[in-house]
Formats: structure tokens, sequence, C-alpha cells
């Protein structure tokens, strides 16, 4: 059901793009428009600009684009209904009447309220006599009553129907608890429960909705953890555990750790900002969400060798993402969780003091290297100088750089400058490789980009181009639409995408209606109001004044004619032929 033109109206004027999206990312003014790293991938040059003019967002590096809805669905993963809701509830603007009958926002709604009904059913499990064995095991494991309650902790009793009885008698029904993964279809065709005799460790995202469960055995049984498959409301490789806490922490940084247990035996000790993965590796766009919040990220991963690989792929991430990182590395082979426990009183002053020696990444990064050379036999030396300074090459401050270099030349004992000038010629060769190699990225993606939203675009390119110039005139100049729609009908634009992009604009502005990419927005799926935003971002200065337009329309019109010439050219073509073959016909 489409909102209401007045509505979205209203949301227009009082949800500003530059005040939500700074919600999300610091930026910087240049000219009339605002510049920042990019939200939706990493990179070290800003190429993410918002548009105050025409409400709208683009990255010219992953091509990301659209206006503020568009900006909220995607930054939140939302549908666009959602995400209206959610910048309706921001501006405390009330949602119109029946804009929530859409199926999926429907069923999405229900998962989160199955969701926060299982976690009050496993809570209240955990406190029954069923439950007695696994509040034993929380507390043996040292969880005092206020982390369990915090945390929201819960037992999953061990009796396949528990929770879907409980939940059908709360108005669930089949479908929508299967689609929260709280329960499965059996052959016969019946539901049973997902969790049955695990303790159950609620994950809640940035909002305070229940998304999923992880939930642990409490025995030697396999697996030792089972976790909801992803969901309408749930992407593992997308969410943080625990960050919906460690994001109200007033430190400067967050501690990633391995594990559930480690995250709440750190909490407990007061060190409210751990947050975990949720037993995936590290994705780039958990990098990019905790770069949302802090600048440094204490890594704090088990000290087996899955542990170690695990935290060097991390580093190469969240350096990535622009995140300053400090390795801190728990003695003796054990986790947090463990290590803390084992200190007893003294658990949290000893872990604090951890915490303060933990050193940068590229120390350790430096003596993982070290490590497999023997600084007693010449070429090893040789070894450890070449492997370092490829290191260093690859770090961005030159302050860093020089730090590490005077520290190298004392441990290997060669001159400072030696190290520096390898360094230097390694980073300059790797800094141009990542300048072309951005560069053809950027130049392939626009391309792949366009081409999938627009596959004439290619065969047609200067129609096309001069029509994205047109649509961006139009959005710019909305006054001109009768002028515009005068010299060109929309039956003149020649690629389909286009067309309806023009035809949608051109109506709405006729009808005295706005067409400012949100107005349009529901029109076209977020992938299209990408597109969109890229014309307006293209197009911003090219199609400025009338006289820029007039050309643009000329060269849509004279591509139109060669089109119909040779379109004429081959009909007089199939009419010959078809002559020809009557010809024979008689001539037999
Ligand atoms: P670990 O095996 O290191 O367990 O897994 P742990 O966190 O120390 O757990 P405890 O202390 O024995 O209770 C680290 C993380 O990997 C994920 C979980 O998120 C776990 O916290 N994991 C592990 C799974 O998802 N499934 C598994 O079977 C095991
Ligand atoms: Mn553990």
């Amino acid at each position: 059901m489409p909102l209401p033109d007045s509505f979205i109206q209203e949301l227009k004027m009082r949800a500003d793009i530059v005040d939500v999206v700074s919600d999300y990312v610091h930026f910087n003014r240049s000219g009339r428009n605002l510049v920042c790293l990019c939200p939706f991938h990493s990179e070290k040059t800003p190429s993410f600009r918002i548009y105050p003019e025409t409400g709208s967002f683009y990255c010219f590096g992953c091509g990301a684009g659209g206006e503020v809805i568009t900006f909220i669905r995607k930054i939140e993963n939302l549908d666009y209904i959602e995400a209206v809701k959610l910048l309706a509830d921001r501006v405390g603007l009330p949602m119109p009447e029946n804009s929530y009958d859409d199926g999926i926002a429907k069923l999405r709604t229900r998962i989160f309220e199955a969701n926060r009904e299982a976690a009050r059913f496993f809570y209240a499990q955990l406190y029954s006599e069923v439950g007695k064995s696994a509040l034993n095991y929380l507390r043996n494991r040292g969880l005092s009553e206020h982390t369990i309650k915090h945390f929201g902790l819960g037992y999953s009793p061990n009796n396949r129907y528990a929770l879907v009885d409980y939940l059908k008698s709360k108005g669930f029904n089949d479908h929508e608890i299967v689609s929260a993964n709280l329960a499965y279809q059996n052959k016969n065709g019946k539901i049973s429960d997902r969790f049955y005799d695990r303790v159950m460790f609620p994950i809640i995202d940035l909002r305070g909705n229940v998304i999923a469960f992880g939930g642990r055995i409490m025995g030697d049984a396999k697996p030792k953890y089972l976790n909801t498959s992803d969901t309408l409301v749930f992407k593992k490789s997308d969410n943080i555990f625990s960050l919906n806490f460690a994001k109200n922490s007033d430190k400067k940084h967050l501690i990633l750790a391995e594990g559930y247990m480690d995250v709440i035996a750190l909490h407990q000790a007061g060190f409210t900002e751990a947050v975990a993965t949720l037993g995936t590796a590290l994705t780039s766009e958990q990098a990019m969400l905790m770069k949302r919040y802090v600048d440094e990220l204490v890594v704090c991963y088990d000290a087996d060798e899955a542990g170690q690989k695990a935290a060097q792929r991390a580093i190469g991430l969240l350096r990535q993402a622009g995140i300053n990182i400090k390795i801190l590395t728990v003695p003796d082979g054990k986790d947090p969780d463990e290590f803390i426990k084992k200190h007893g009183e003294n658990g949290a002053a000893r872990f604090k003091q951890l915490l303060e020696n933990s050193g940068n990444d590229v120390e350790y990064r430096l003596q993982k290297i070290k490590q497999t050379c023997d600084m007693n036999s010449p070429s090893d030396r040789v070894k450890y100088l070449t492997e370092a300074a490829k290191l260093l090459a690859t770090l961005d401050s030159k302050i860093e750089q020089e730090v590490y270099a005077l520290k190298l030349s004392e441990e290997v004992n060669v001159q400072k400058e030696i190290v520096i000038q390898q360094v230097n010629k390694l980073s300059r060769r790797k800094n141009n490789e990542y300048q072309k190699r951005q560069f053809r990225e950027i130049q392939d993606n626009m391309s792949a980009r366009s081409d999938k939203i627009n596959p004439q675009k290619s065969g047609k390119l200067r129609a096309a181009k001069a029509e994205e110039a047109i649509i961006a005139y139009l959005v710019y100049n909305p006054d001109m639409v009768r002028i515009i729609t005068e010299m060109l009908p929309p039956e003149k634009i020649i690629t389909d995408f286009n067309r309806r992009v023009y035809v949608c604009i051109t109506t709405r502005l006729l009808n005295g209606l706005g067409a400012m990419p949100i107005d349009i927005a529901s029109e076209f799926s977020p992938d299209e109001n990408a597109s969109i935003a890229a014309m307006l971002a293209i197009y911003q200065r090219e199609a400025a004044t009338i006289e820029a337009a007039e050309e643009y329309i000329k060269t849509i019109l004279s591509e139109n004619d060669k089109l119909n010439m040779s379109n004429n050219e081959k009909t007089k073509q199939e009419d010959i032929l078809e002559y020809m073959k009557k010809l024979k016909e008689i001539k037999k």
C-alpha cells in the first residue's frame, strides 16, 4: 500500500539527510556538498558524497546511492516501510494508518515478537524446576544473578515442543515460528523446537530487538553451540554480539573476543566494551559496523593456532576499515573467561593489566615474523629485515613507519636510513599499484552496475548518457518540465530504464507533485535508486543550464533519427527479400 504523498512531504521536510547520515559517519564539507569515508565499503580516500540540494547521496567508490530512506534501508538492513517507520519515529511523525500491510514487513515484525517471547520463556525456564541444572551450570561458570539478568540468559527445556507450544499459546502460527528459526518442520509435518536442553544466549541488535539465539550444550555433545541460522531479521555475518551494550560504554575502544562466554565474563568484570563475532571469521561488514563507534579495537582472540590465524586475518580487515588495532594476548593458552575466573578476586585487575600492556598490531606482527628467524644467522637477519620492511610498507602512516624503522634498525644493527629507503621503495610501488587497482575497480564497477540496471546502456551509450543528464536537469530544475517535455516527449527516450525514470519524474512534476529522489524512491528498487542518485551526482554541473539541456535533447533526438533510419533500412531490405521470395514462387 503506497504511503500518501503528504506524509512523504512531511518526512522530507523533517528527516534531513545530513542529520540522519551524520548519526553514522563523520564528514567534512566540500563546497556545497559533504564528503566522507563510505560507510558501505572500506576505503582510505573519501568518495562518499551527500547532496543536500537533492537530499541524495552517492559513493563513487562502491556505487551505493539513493536518498534518506534508501540510506536507512541499506545501513540498517530494513525494507522500505520499516526504514520509513524508523525515520518517522526519529522525527516524531506518526505513521499513516494501514501502512504496515506489507507481507514481508509484517512477517519480520512477527519474528521480532516471537524472539522476544522466546527469550522471556527461556529466562523463566531457567528459574523453574526444569532449569535447575542450567542455572547451576551458569553459577558454576561464575556468573552472578545480575549478569544472567542483564544478558537475559535462559534455558531451553529438554522437550521438543516446549517453546512451540508456548509460542502457539501466545498466538504465533507455525509459519512465523519456523521463519524465526525457533523450530523446524518434522517429516510428519509437525514443527518442533530447534533448541532443547541448552543454555540460551539471546542476540540483541542495536535497537534492542532480539534477533537470534546461541545455545550451549551443558555436556560434551556436539555442536557445543547451536546458533540461529540466517532469517529475515538476522544475518550472522553482519552482526556483533553485545554491541548493543558495548556501544554505550564510555571507552574509546572495543575489545573483540571470540566467544559468548568471554564477552559475558568481561562485562561482569567491568569491561563493558567487550564484543564478539558470532562464531564466524570477522567480515568487513562487521569491521565497518564497529568503526561507527570506535577508532580503536583490542583484538583478544584465543591463544590456540585457530585463534591466532583468525587474529591475523582480522587485523587485515580492520586495518582496511581504518581501525587502529591492539593485540591482547592472554597467557597460558587461556581464553579471557578462563583467565578472569582463574584469578578470582583479582581477575578484573589482572585483565586490566593485560589490556594496558597490549601492544599494537605492528609489534605483534613483527614478533610473528621474528619467531620464524634465527637472529644469530646473518641470512635470517636479512630475511627478517626484508619481511619486516614489506610489513612496514603496508602502513599508511609515515610516522608509524619511521618509528618501527628505527626500532628495526637497532634490532638488526643497520642504519635507519637503509631501512627507510627500503620501506619507501616498497610503499611507492604498493601505492601505485593500489591507486591503479582502485581506479580500475571503480571504472569496472561503474559500468557493470549501470549495465545491470540499464542493460541497453552499453549499446546506446551516447543516448543513455544524454538521457541521464536530462533526468538530472529536471530534478535540479523542476520548473522547466513543460518546456522539456514539449521538446522531448517520453517515447523519444531510447533506453527502457531511463524512460521509466523520465516518465515517473515528468508525470509527477506535471501534476504539481515533487520529484526529488525521496518522492520517487518507493517506485524503484534500492539498486535503481542508487542509479538515479548516480545520475544526479555525475550530471550535477554538466546539466546546469537550459543551453546544456538543449544540447542533450538534440543528441537524444538525433540518436532517435539514426535508430529510425536503420530500422527503415532494415524494413526496406526485408521488403525486398519478401518480394524476391514471391517472385520465385510465381516463377515456379
Ligand atoms: P569456543 O569453542 O572457543 O568456545 O568458541 P568458548 O567461547 O570458549 O565457549 P565455552 O567457554 O566453552 O562455553 C568460540 C565461539 O565460537 C562459536 C561461539 O560463538 C563460541 O562462543 N561456536 C563455537 C559456535 O558457534 N559453534 C560451536 O560449536 C562452537
Ligand atoms: Mn571458553
